[in-house]
């Protein structure tokens, strides 16, 4: 006679064994999302047609919220780093949030530095900041009102913090106008007269903005490609869906890739740090774009 809690020749029942299998499955996913695939950077390769001349094309590495100190360890942001390198890209664009609004020590900024120096020694760098750097939003969670802190960690690996200014590249070449915000929710996103005459160029204009939601105050201003991060593509991503439970932007249109937008184009970052450490179904990444003319 057959009974419901059919026992197997080792002694468990078939609802245990169940059991025991979806716990095994859950432990599983709860080390991959916490130890595994936050540590584990795709490199995208991305192709970008613009209206500008072009010598040869431009490969532009983007990394955004790296996220050390309080998420990310730094021997994970240094493999990373050597990785990228290895790219040999022409220019290294970072869009914002450095640190995770703790600040670090005198030595550990120091060590940071050193670290980010890879970067720079690969590529001439250019930067923004994002709300966990320093400003308003960060004042609240113990970052301070100011991104002296963060600014001075970039200024010291040689990578150019572009606040609200415009600056010039030629690399191999190939003239390339670059341009910083002020993060969305720490300053006021404003270029004075100086810095918004550089931004009307014939060469390409790269923008760059923590928060993509950015661009519609700077819509009138004539960039050719926007490199923003913030989201960290949603970081948790039902699996079948494409959904997250997380909204860090009013226009959930862009969350992660390559958009266009107002004839122009949009990156977001999926961001190579996380924030508190677990991603599901949405690895970090770093990105080359090969910017080419389209004439
Ligand atoms: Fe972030």
């Amino acid at each position: 006679m057959k009974t419901h809690a059919q026992t197997s020749a080792c002694g468990m029942s078939r609802r245990g064994f169940l059991l025991a299998g979806i716990q095994g499955l859950a432990a599983a996913a709860l080390l991959h999302s916490r130890w595994i695939e936050p540590f584990w950077p795709e490199i995208s390769h991305r192709k970008v047609l613009l209206p500008k001349p072009f010598s040869r094309p431009l490969t532009i590495a983007h990394i955004s919220d790296l996220h050390a100190f309080g998420s990310m360890p730094l021997w994970y942001l240094e493999n990373s780093f050597q990785l990228l390198a290895q790219e040999t890209p022409d220019l290294i664009c970072l869009t914002g949030d450095y640190i995770s609004s703790t600040l670090p020590s005198a030595q550990e900024a120091a060590r940071y530095s050193r670290l980010l120096r890879i970067l720079s020694d690969a590529a001439p760098c250019a930067a923004c900041l994002g709300n966990h750097d320093g400003g308003q939003w960060a004042s609240r969670f113990g970052a301070g009102d100011s991104w002296e802190e963060a600014a001075g960690i970039l200024s010291d690996a040689n990578i150019r913090c572009l606040v609200n200014e415009t600056t010039m590249y030629q690399c191999r070449g190939q003239q390339v106008v670059v341009a910083g915000t002020a993060d969305l929710w720490s300053a006021p996103v404003a270029f004075d007269e100086t810095n918004q005459n550089l931004l009307h160029t014939a060469a390409p204009l790269i923008m760059l903005a923590h928060n993509p939601d950015t661009k519609d105050a700077i819509a009138n201003l004539p960039w050719d490609i926007m490199l923003s991060g913030h989201t960290h593509g949603g970081q948790l991503i039902y699996p079948f869906s494409n959904k997250t439970p997380f909204s860090v932007v009013r226009d959930r249109r862009f969350m992660a890739g390559l958009h266009r937008w107002n004839d122009r184009w949009l990156h977001v970052s999926r961001g190579l740090g996380t924030w508190r450490g677990v991603r599901i179904n949405c690895p970090p990444e770093m990105t080359l774009l090969s910017l080419e003319s389209c004439n």
